[in-house]
């Protein structure tokens, strides 16, 4: 669909862009389909003849309805309440598990109605939407659907090209498919089929069969209609394509079948929907707030840093981005003297041996070390850890030594897929502020009270709101169930006592152990994770790490530099505050004959150790240097004309423009000096 849309009238277009005759597994898939969903609903309508019941439906609030098993659907349940909150609920939840509103109910039952705000219904909306995309890429390009998940943002479909690849020219054409697919309100059909049968309906997608014979463990499986698509699917999904009421498809990528990188490349398509086009506006708006926050875009703005084909990943930080990049160091730094944290430089696990230590541990894949325990598989990424082990195990150790807190800057590679890599947020090249904590059991609380601290004195520096999570024993762990009992309530009263609101995420701890999850909100109300709280009981075990065995606290706070600083980027704005800014002072002369005076001041301020410049560009007017100035979000814009030569003092102004007024060179330099030593958030109003 190359489609000069323009010389066509919408409805042509329509008709334009879809293949014609579409493509022949549409008709023979479909045929085989009606058959049996014939049979189907001759075999559900006996059964509500026959096997019909009066069951109970408990709503949340206690309230129970009387329904009959095999007729009441959840949809009629929520009209028979009021038909506003019917057409409002996208899915239904039926006991603990997601149900289409259509599909009958069976026994007795718990039944919850989740709206577009609930995480799971947006998931199922977005999933839904993404058959949408499906049907109409099917009609468009004919080839062979993969996999089409919702994620965070929305959703996607993977599709199987034997020629050409996707442009982003096919967006208007396929959003327009999408839309009439919409109007058609093509109700979603749910139908179990025998895997055999759905072998042979599928024939003409070999991924689809790969599925089948690779993933699907049961006799039977589900798949779903809507229109002309029917797509093997688990489900559930939004009664019909109407339920979407605003969709945008806005990227492509290549990928490969199941990320494997000697599979097939498959072309993937996003696309984002709403319930409301008022939502999808503010999406758009957001989204383009995100792209002038971009931290690629502002380091290649403001010369902080750069990315080069000749190292993928690796990124290549210039003066000013580096400036950011040893503040940050330095500040953890600071806090690690403050807290009794000792630094030391270990081996680089990736090209060194480390995870070889004491037999366990195998090369796993590119990125990851493992080791068996009983035929189940346990995976780590590359880290500093082995390395620390290795050094505390190096000497015999006293009960005396503990707690011992050992932190490493050191840096880490991981290769990760180049198609994975995006700006610093991804990389193969970094550094984290890594440190471990040795401890025994009953120092525990005390040792994560700690961390919480320097965490919240971090954050609250950087102006970062923060949500914590305590993440308890999952289903596959090692070790004993009363040490983990005996940890997990020592986190509990750590979170307690460090009195912000926290949340129990059961389950959802890692196999080693319990931890803590942190995320930090940033200027625009996205959440990242970045710093990590971990108990390990195991490593001690795989490391033999002997006479007093400690209990390690894996923490970071910053997570790793480099994503620290996208995040940070993007969070100000480009707008760094004094002590991060690689931008602080602009002398500005307001003519040639005072050059002089102000190279000095440059001079004395920079050895102040002050990030200063000097703008003697003779060819602009002063108005004009004072605004470059703002525009490189320089922190402070000192002006000097003859009047401050004489009296030896400074004009004091800020890149937004306030106006402090004529100071003495000293106490401007000290007032400066004593904002960027106390980290002031706002140095620019508190001058
Ligand atoms: C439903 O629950 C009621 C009790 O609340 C019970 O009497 C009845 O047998 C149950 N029905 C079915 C079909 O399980
Ligand atoms: C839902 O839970 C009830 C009560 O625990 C149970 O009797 C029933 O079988 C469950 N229904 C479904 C559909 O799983
Ligand atoms: C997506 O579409 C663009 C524009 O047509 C094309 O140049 C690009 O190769 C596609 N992107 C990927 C990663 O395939
Ligand atoms: C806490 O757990 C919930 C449920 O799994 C999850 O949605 C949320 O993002 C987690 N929050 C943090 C801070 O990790
Ligand atoms: C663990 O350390 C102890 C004490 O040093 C030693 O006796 C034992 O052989 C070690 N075990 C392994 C598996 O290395």
């Amino acid at each position: 669909c190359s489609c000069l849309f323009t010389t066509y009238t919408l409805t042509s277009l329509l008709s334009h862009l879809a293949l014609s005759p579409p493509p022949g597994y549409m008709e023979e898939r479909l045929s085989l389909y009606t058959k049996l969903k014939e049979e189907h609903d001759a075999l559900m309508a006996e059964r509500a003849e026959k096997d019909s019941k009066s069951i109970k439906v408990t709503l949340p609030d206690g309230k129970v309805v009387e329904a009959e098993s095999w007729k009441t659907t959840p949809y009629q349940v929520a009209a028979g309440i009021s038909q506003g909150l019917a057409d409002a609920t996208v899915i239904a939840k039926v006991n603990s598990s997601v149900w289409d509103l259509d599909r009958p109910l069976e026994e007795n039952c718990s039944l919850q109605l989740l709206k577009f705000d609930d995480d799971e219904a947006k998931a199922v909306y977005w999933h839904s939407s993404a058959h949408i995309m499906g049907e109409a890429m099917e009609r468009v390009y004919g080839g062979c659907l993969c996999y089409g998940p919702p994620i965070e943002n929305g959703f996607y479909y993977d599709m199987f090209l034997d020629q050409e690849g996707v442009s982003s020219n096919d967006f208007p054409c396929l959003e327009n498919l999408c839309k009439k697919i919409i109007k058609e309100k093509q109700p979603f059909e749910r139908l179990e089929i025998k895997k055999e049968t759905l072998l042979e309906m599928f024939k003409y997608n070999k991924f689809k069969c790969r599925i089948l014979n690779e993933k699907v463990t049961t006799p039977t499986t589900t798949v779903y209609r809507c229109g002309p698509l029917i797509d093997l699917c688990r489900g559930p999904h939004v009664r019909h394509t109407g339920k979407i009421k605003a969709l945008k498809i806005h990227k492509n990528s290549s990928t490969y079948w199941e990320g494997k990188a000697d599979m097939e490349t498959l072309q993937r398509i996003y696309g984002i929907s709403f319930p409301d086009p008022k939502m999808l506006k503010e999406w758009e708006r957001f989204q383009e707030e995100a792209k002038n926050r971009d931290h690629r875009k502002l380091g290649r703005e403001q010369d902080l840093f750069f990315f080069h084909d000749l190292s993928p990943g690796s990124c290549f930080f210039l003066p000013k981005g580096s400036y950011i990049y040893n503040s940050l160091v330095d500040f953890i730094r600071s806090e690690y003297r403050k807290r009794g944290f000792q630094e030391v430089v270990t081996p680089n696990i990736y090209n060194s041996k480390l995870w070889q230590t004491s037999g366990h541990w195998q090369h796993y894949s590119d990125n990851m070390f493992s080791f068996e325990v009983e035929k189940e598989v346990f995976a780590l990424k590359p880290m500093n850890c082995p390395g620390h082990c290795l050094m505390f195990d190096h000497r015999p150790r006293s009960w005396r030594e503990l707690p011992l807190r050992m932190a490493d800057f050191g840096v880490l590679h991981r290769n990760e897929l180049s198609g994975a890599l995006t700006g610093l947020t991804r990389v193969r090249r970094f550094q984290q502020d890594d440190a471990h904590i040795f401890c025994t059991m009953d120092q525990i609380e005390e040792e994560i009270k700690g961390c919480l601290d320097f965490l919240r004195t971090v954050y609250d520096c950087f102006g970062f709101s923060f949500k914590l999570n305590l993440s308890t024993r999952p289903e596959k762990f090692l070790g004993e169930p009363a040490v983990w009992d005996q940890a997990e309530k020592q986190l509990e009263n750590s979170l307690n006592e460090f009195g912000e609101k926290w949340v129990l995420n059961p389950g959802d701890g890692a196999f080693y152990g319990p931890k803590i999850d942190i995320q930090i909100k940033d200027a625009i109300g996205r959440y990242h994770q970045c710093a990590t709280i971990q108990l390990d009981f195991q490593l001690p075990i795989r490391f033999n790490l002997t006479f007093q065995r400690p209990v390690i606290i894996h923490r970071a706070i910053l997570g790793s530099v480099e994503r620290m600083i996208a995040i940070l980027t993007e969070n100000y704005g480009g707008k760094w505050p004094l002590w991060l800014s690689p931008r602080q002072v602009m002398v500005v002369p307001v003519g040639p004959t005072l050059d002089d005076y102000a190279q000095k001041i440059r001079d004395d301020f920079h050895r102040g150790g002050l990030m200063t410049d000097v703008d003697c560009d003779a060819s602009c007017t002063l108005n004009k240097k004072i605004r470059n100035a703002q525009l490189a979000q320089y922190n402070f814009i000192l002006v000097v004309g003859e009047k401050e030569k004489t009296s030896e003092t400074v004009n004091v102004r800020t890149r937004d423009n306030k106006v402090h007024g004529e100071r003495s060179v000293n106490e401007c330099m000290e007032r400066l000096k004593q904002l960027k030593a106390s980290r002031s958030r706002n140095a620019e109003e508190e001058f």
